[in-house]
């Protein structure tokens, strides 16, 4: 009988099996409880401060296009170096003490064994679910890395980018147009900061320097959000706390936040891929959910660290 089961184990672990050595049962064997932890601090969190949900998601994004999703960004600076989470461009990464409550749990439950890298990944998938989004399986078994420097974070896209240096830096990823586009939509939830986006409402009071893509009404909206300074918050759409096609909407009345995300809407090449999303969500969630699984595996590395602490190498 335990022969049989651990056939029918080792048959399934075969089967899940990806080429990179992931695997959706990473940690079946020697953690198996690990979801469902990181499931409930998601959940509990969320559910006395639901705006977190945007964070974990752009903390995923942040982590894997520097270096990799090896939670590069949760390392902290030290007397001789600066990392990546010191960097200006941290300023809406929140819900690090969720991934921290999480890591306390695993390492009572099964020490040394989920990789923050993973935590992260994992926290997004939840963060995205509890915002009503789509929920999908990933593969599991990222190791930690141990480099975190504040000048690659260069290489995350400015608010600024027009959509020719989207899929330029997306695609350095092994994004195509369409994958970008429904990564874009991760803005469903969440707000922007008048920083990042004042750079539209230069001379605001001469009608020729407001950049022309914006709709007339919604231009003086984040002019008036902007009169409370460069940290005042815009929600990117009608809906900031829930995860569904309404960013899309937004772009297509013209009421994109950033220029990056605007952009979208008025580039031919993106265009009707926004319109399909804004027409229908169940084919963004479709395909927000393959980006996020493919997002999720760039550059992991296979051998490394299981961080103890998620803020320092071992
Ligand atoms: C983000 O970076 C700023 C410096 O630019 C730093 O003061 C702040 O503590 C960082 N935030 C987090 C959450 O690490
Ligand atoms: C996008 O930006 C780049 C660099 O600033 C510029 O060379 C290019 O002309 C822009 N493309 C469009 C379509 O505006």
């Amino acid at each position: 009988m335990t022969t049989l089961m651990s056939i029918v184990v080792t048959m399934i672990a075969i089967m899940f099996r990806c080429s990179n050595g992931l695997s959706m049962n990473y940690y079946m064997m020697n953690c198996p409880m690990a979801e469902f932890i990181i499931q409930n601090s998601v959940r509990s969190a969320l559910t006395s401060d639901p705006t977190l949900a945007a964070g974990l998601i752009r903390m995923h994004f942040h982590d894997c296009f520097i270096q990799g999703c090896d939670a590069s960004i949760l390392l902290d600076s030290t007397d001789d170096n600066k990392a990546e989470k010191d960097s200006p461009a941290n300023l809406s990464l929140r819900g690090y003490e969720i991934i921290d409550d999480a890591k306390q749990q695993l390492e009572n439950q099964c020490p040394g064994v989920v990789s923050c890298a993973d935590i992260i990944a994992m926290a997004a998938r939840e963060a995205v679910f509890f915002a009503r989004g789509p929920y999908y399986d990933i593969p599991k078994g990222r190791k930690d890395g141990t480099r975190s420097k504040i000048e690659d974070t260069r290489n995350l896209p400015p608010p600024t980018l027009n959509t020719s240096e989207l899929i330029k830096m997306f695609g350095q990823h092994g994004f195509n147009a369409q994958e970008m586009v429904a990564l874009s939509g991760g803005h469903t939830l969440g707000v922007a900061r008048c920083s990042s986006f004042k750079n539209r409402l230069k001379n605001f009071d001469s009608k020729n320097d407001v950049d022309p893509s914006i709709d007339s009404q919604f231009v003086k909206m984040l002019a008036r959000t902007c009169n409370a300074g460069d940290n005042a918050e815009q929600p990117f759409d009608m809906t900031r706390n829930m995860f569904d096609n309404g960013y899309y909407n937004a772009l297509q009345r013209q009421a994109g936040v950033l220029s990056s995300d605007q952009t979208l809407m008025a580039d031919p090449r993106t265009r009707p891929i926004v319109n399909g999303y804004a027409m229908n969500q169940a084919m963004f969630f479709m395909d927000f959910q393959r980006a996020m699984v493919k997002m999720g595996l760039l550059d992991v590395k296979e051998t490394g660290q299981v961080r103890q602490n998620c803020h320092k190498n071992n």
